[in-house]
């Protein structure tokens, strides 16, 4: 039987009321109402400042928010501990990198694999486990494209392919609630198209809740967009609506990394 906690009990995978937090009288967010629905693929957007890493850090229960209520599949999680938020299924990818550069690709799965099965090492003594545990971290990097490159060390990786791995070492985690932070920074256009297909792929059965830059990007995969300006909400909807709204074009003007 799923545990009650697991169980979504509303449509909505992430949901923030009216959160606030400051930092020593500067308010960085402002009264934010967000709410992802689940196994969609929710865009956080907005100009440098706006407080798109701080609304993932309270998220993620890195940061405390100063007034306002943070829940997760309808429980609320405000007082939760970061671990905690983990362990309930949500994971983020790419602000913390959480790859070993002296491990080749399938030692850094394993790593994470068995760190989503509580580090229990010893239990994972006997080849028979070892070898299905190889069988996961093999399965793991074919989702993202890395199974040629098993035996390689991480740190021999090109930029792309590591940001790659990092995405691969997330999913080693089983997440439910993907958050991930500028996954495109720094890539190529031909990694920028790969990694939008693969987030598309593992996006299947989950929610993603992204930060990205690369409005191309955000057009083609999200089912619906935020926009945050000076830590507030300034727009809300699908691609069409938001990229139409006046205030969010001119919130863009000027904007270079876009
Ligand atoms: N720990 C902090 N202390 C003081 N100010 C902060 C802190 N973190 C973020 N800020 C400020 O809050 C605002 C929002 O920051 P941030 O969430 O990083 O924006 P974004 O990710 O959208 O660029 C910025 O003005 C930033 O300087
Ligand atoms: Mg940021």
């Amino acid at each position: 039987m799923p545990s009650a906690d697991r169980a979504p009990n509303t449509d909505y995978a992430i949901e923030t009321r009216n959160v606030t937090k400051t930092f020593k009288g500067f308010t960085a967010v402002d009264d934010v109402s967000l709410k992802v629905r689940h196994g969609t693929i929710h865009a956080l957007i907005g100009p440098n400042g706006a407080g798109k890493s701080t609304m993932f850090n309270l998220i993620t229960k890195f940061l405390e928010p100063t007034s306002g209520s943070i829940h997760l599949d309808g429980r609320d999680i405000t007082r939760d501990k970061p671990a905690q938020i983990a362990r309930a299924g949500a994971v983020r990818s790419f602000q913390i990198s959480s790859v070993f550069p002296n491990l080749t690709l399938l030692e850094n799965i394993r790593v994470a694999l068995q760190r989503r099965m509580g580090n229990s090492y010893h239990f994972w003594e006997s080849q028979a486990r070892l070898d299905v545990l190889n069988e996961d971290a093999r399965r793991i990097l074919a989702e993202v494209g890395l199974d040629d490159s098993e035996s390689v060390l991480a740190s021999e990786l090109p930029y792309g392919r590591k940001r790659l791995l990092e995405l691969a070492t997330t999913l080693a985690m089983e997440p439910r609630v993907m958050l991930l932070d500028e996954p495109m920074a720094g890539m190529g256009t031909g990694d920028v198209a790969r990694v939008a297909n693969i987030i598309r792929k593992v996006s299947q059965g989950r929610t993603v809740l992204m930060v990205e830059h690369n409005l191309n990007v955000v057009a083609d995969l999200s089912d619906r967009i935020t926009v945050l300006q000076q830590g507030s909400v300034l727009a809300e909807g699908t691609y069409e609506e938001v990229s139409t709204n006046r205030q969010v074009r001119s919130a863009y003007m000027g904007e270079s990394d876009d």
